[in-house]
């Protein structure tokens, strides 16, 4: 007799997409809908839009449902991505108790929901769970380097929090769980306006505007293109159950940020400027994943080098700023 799991693969498989809305996640609904899944995109459009789901509202295989993580929420389903959650320091410093609510409270609904039907669950980590790291790359064993008290706080710590619970239901419930570590991704659909290093500089670049960089520019950052961070998520979702995570997501090529601005005023031929600030409290100095256990693991490994991504990326912004209506871009942090 095959085994539950086996069975609910041979029919499409009804997968709940949490911040499906947002950028990372319409990239994955729109995935699973392509591979024959069918797709329950939840999210309460705090940072996410229906304009990032363009194209899917009409597929017959997709649900949109607007609805906050922190209550709770009873659908059946075989898989739940957790990705709800604001992502860049602009959004979840904004209301930082929501921040870690949506942590906290929205993992223990979403466990709940998981541990009620028996889904497979997924959650989206993040390297800020290194915190400002003392060794160089960041290996899944190291345990971080996190300032409980500080501004990026509500959204470290309450990361933290998600995989101690995810962990916890796993050994307490037997619930099968996933475990990925995001790094830097970017990508078309990125909020143009959100502070993010790669999508800061683009819309800065495209406007012949100052591109700010902090400190002196010397911190790094490794950059993963949304693509291939999805099929990493979709990998570690769909390997065997003894792979829990947690699992580094992210590619290794490391670059400064001043190399980053002078890559995209180059590739956007821009006559920007490059102008400094100060360095922001707790920015990390740098950030680089081993991924040598997602290799091995998943056989995953990014391909797609940062000049090709960025030109993949930068028509996106190009039709944005084209078509007006952009706030005035900020400062950036990575
Ligand atoms: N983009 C990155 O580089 C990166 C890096 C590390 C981790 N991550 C993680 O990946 C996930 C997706 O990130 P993203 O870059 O797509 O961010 P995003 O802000 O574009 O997407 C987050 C989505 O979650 C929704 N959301 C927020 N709070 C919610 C709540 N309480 N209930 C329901 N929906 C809610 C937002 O409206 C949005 O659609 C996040 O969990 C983030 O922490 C992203």
């Amino acid at each position: 007799m095959s085994s539950p799991i086996r069975a609910s693969r041979c029919r499409a498989r009804r997968i709940l997409v949490t911040g499906g809305a947002g950028f990372i996640g319409s990239h994955l609904c729109e995935r699973l809908l392509a591979r024959g899944d069918e797709v329950l995109c939840v999210d309460n459009f705090y940072t996410g839009s229906r304009e990032n789901l363009h194209g899917l509202l009409d597929h017959p295989d997709f649900e949109l449902l607007r609805h906050d993580i922190t209550f709770p929420l009873y659908v059946e389903v075989d898989q739940i991505y957790n990705l709800a959650c604001p992502a860049s320091p602009v959004h979840y410093q904004f209301d930082p108790v929501q921040t870690t609510k949506t942590s906290v409270h929205g993992s223990i609904n979403m466990l709940g929901l998981a541990k009620r039907v028996r889904a497979r669950i997924l959650q989206a980590s993040t390297s800020e769970v290194y915190g400002d790291p003392e060794i160089h790359p960041q290996s899944e064993h190291y345990w971080g380097h996190v300032n409980p008290v500080g501004r990026r706080s509500c959204y470290d710590e309450g990361k933290r929090c998600a995989e101690t619970l995810f962990f916890d239901y796993h050994r307490q419930h037997g619930l099968e769980i996933k475990v990925a570590r995001i790094f830097n991704t970017y990508g078309p659909r990125m909020h143009p306006d959100d502070g993010r290093v790669v999508s800061n500089f683009i819309v800065q670049a495209l406007r012949d505007e100052p591109i700010t960089v902090y400190g002196d520019g010397a911190q790094s950052r490794a950059f993963c293109y949304v693509d291939e961070l999805v099929d990493g998520l979709m990998r570690l979702m769909d390997a065997e159950a003894s792979i829990t995570g947690p699992l580094n997501l992210g590619n290794p090529a490391e670059f400064t940020i001043m190399e980053l601005a002078q890559k995209v005023i180059a590739l956007t031929g821009s006559r920007s400027r490059i102008v400094r600030r100060p360095l922001p409290p707790d920015d990390p100095r740098q950030r680089r994943p081993d991924i040598t256990l997602a290799r091995t693991l998943l056989d995953w490994q990014p391909q797609i080098a940062l000049d090709e991504g960025l030109r993949r990326a930068i028509p996106y912004f190009e039709r944005l700023v084209t078509r007006g209506g952009l706030a005035p871009a900020g400062a950036a942090a990575a």
